[in-house]
């Protein structure tokens, strides 16, 4: 069933790269869809970003040379040959600093003189590969000497609790939580949906080893900062909400999409100004310039998310007009509608690509006392169309096999999991 789906998706989402043999394979598309933010394009092209320190001074920028009390371990010398397996061993990698490394070892190889070189081909690339869900089993490796996680974010201390403990490194240990976590999180979506990677085109996982090179790189600047305050990441207990929403979503790809990239990620869009503006009122002008340099990046992170779920969407069968509906429904599916609550930087949101009817609960109050019926009668309308498009799908493979007719994709079927295709196929699926 596998390579007629692939055949289907291809020849539907006519700009969506699909399967090695694919010409759009190895360079972002353009222009996909009204949803994409105006910056993808750019993101995806430019050069990885070397400035992994805070440089000098009262404010100081990004710089790649080293710079400040952060030192980091050499790097390991031998990680495994596949971005999957990478993206795994930065799961069981305990040391965060170390982890870091591993990221910025591994964004190295597999984004340097790839995705925009128009004539590549997949061959030349350092391969994706593939790994076993087992490997993913459990949650990332943490310090044993950090204090455990907590399961609420009311658990964790506040500042009052904390006898004199520094106000700006208190909400900078807050953020370098945040950022590590990330980098686990995009690492666990490269390495989890792996077994797609043959119905995903190279550029799904490029663009999230990028975003992991990103959260990698705004963890160390938190961490610099905490030193130079006189603290350290691991010195206050967290939460692990951010890992509850990754688990909750483990199962597709779409609510992967929409729980990380397009709420949990966009919470930092809500967060960020106001993070900057606690701290310039603390005359801390350097950790303001850090947290706000962040919150910009924040949004192709975001972005990248949207990007791929409207094609998802797209591949599937779902009308432009219902995708709100379906990031709804992949949020229930993950009991994380919760996630979903103001305040809300509809600015932000907005100029990223992700619409307020999408995420503002207070819209679906009033349309759903308005026009109960209606909602009733669109969810109807989705899963009619996701029945619709899973009949022809099965009808057209019986056909394939009856009459054993070729889709010029070779032997590729067989790296793709039953798991694998239901992630993509079935992520429409009412609970
Ligand atoms: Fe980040
Ligand atoms: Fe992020």
């Amino acid at each position: 069933m596998f390579h007629v789906l692939v055949h289907m998706l291809a020849t539907k989402a006519t700009s969506l790269p699909l399967g090695r043999g694919h010409p759009e394979r190895n360079h972002p598309p353009r222009a996909y869809s009204s949803f994409d933010w105006p910056g993808l394009d750019s993101y995806r092209r430019a050069p990885r970003d070397q400035g992994i320190f805070w440089g000098p001074g009262d404010i100081g920028t990004p710089q790649s040379g080293r710079y400040g009390p952060l030192h980091l371990p050499s790097p390991p010398l031998n990680t495994p040959d596949t971005l999957a397996e990478c993206c795994a061993l930065v799961r069981q990698t305990a040391d965060p600093l170390e982890k870091v490394v591993i990221v910025h070892q591994t964004a190295d190889r597999f984004l340097t003189g790839g995705e925009t070189t128009e004539e590549g081909t997949a061959a030349s690339f350092p391969p994706i590969g593939s790994v076993e869900e087992k490997m993913l089993a459990s949650t990332p490796a943490r310090l044993h000497n950090y204090p455990p996680l907590v399961s609420k974010a009311t658990q964790v201390p506040r500042l009052d609790d904390l006898e004199g403990y520094h106000p700006s490194a208190y909400l900078l240990h807050n953020l370098a939580h945040v950022e590590l976590n990330a980098i686990d999180l995009a690492c666990d979506t490269i390495a989890r949906f792996s077994p797609l990677s043959d119905v995903l085109p190279r550029l799904f996982f490029t663009d999230f080893i990028r975003v992991a090179d990103d959260e990698a790189r705004h963890f160390q600047w938190c961490v610099q900062r905490l030193q130079e305050l006189g603290h350290d990441y691991g010195e206050i207990p967290q939460h692990d909400l951010l890992w509850q929403g990754c688990h909750a979503s483990r199962s597709h790809v779409s609510q992967r999409l929409a729980v990380v990239n397009m709420a949990q990620e966009a919470r930092g869009l809500d967060a960020g100004h106001r993070l900057v503006s606690r701290l310039c009122c603390l005359d801390d002008r350097r950790s303001a310039a850090i947290v706000a340099r962040i919150a910009s990046e924040e949004k192709a992170h975001v972005a990248v998310g949207i990007a791929w779920f409207v094609r998802i969407c797209d591949a599937v069968g779902i009308a432009e007009d219902m995708y709100g509906t379906a990031f709804r429904e992949a949020m229930d599916a993950c009991g994380m509608l919760g996630v979903l609550r103001p305040p809300f930087n509809h600015p932000a949101r907005q100029e990223v690509g992700l619409p307020q009817d999408w995420y503002d609960p207070a819209l679906w109050t009033r349309r759903r006392h308005s026009t109960d019926h209606q909602d009733k009668a669109e969810h109807g309308l989705l899963r009619e169309q996701l029945e619709k498009r899973l009949q022809v799908i099965i009808g057209t493979e019986a056909y394939m096999s009856s009459s054993n007719v070729s889709t010029g994709r070779g032997g590729s079927s067989s790296s793709l999991t039953s798991s694998g295709q239901a992630a993509l196929v079935t992520q429409r699926t009412p609970r």
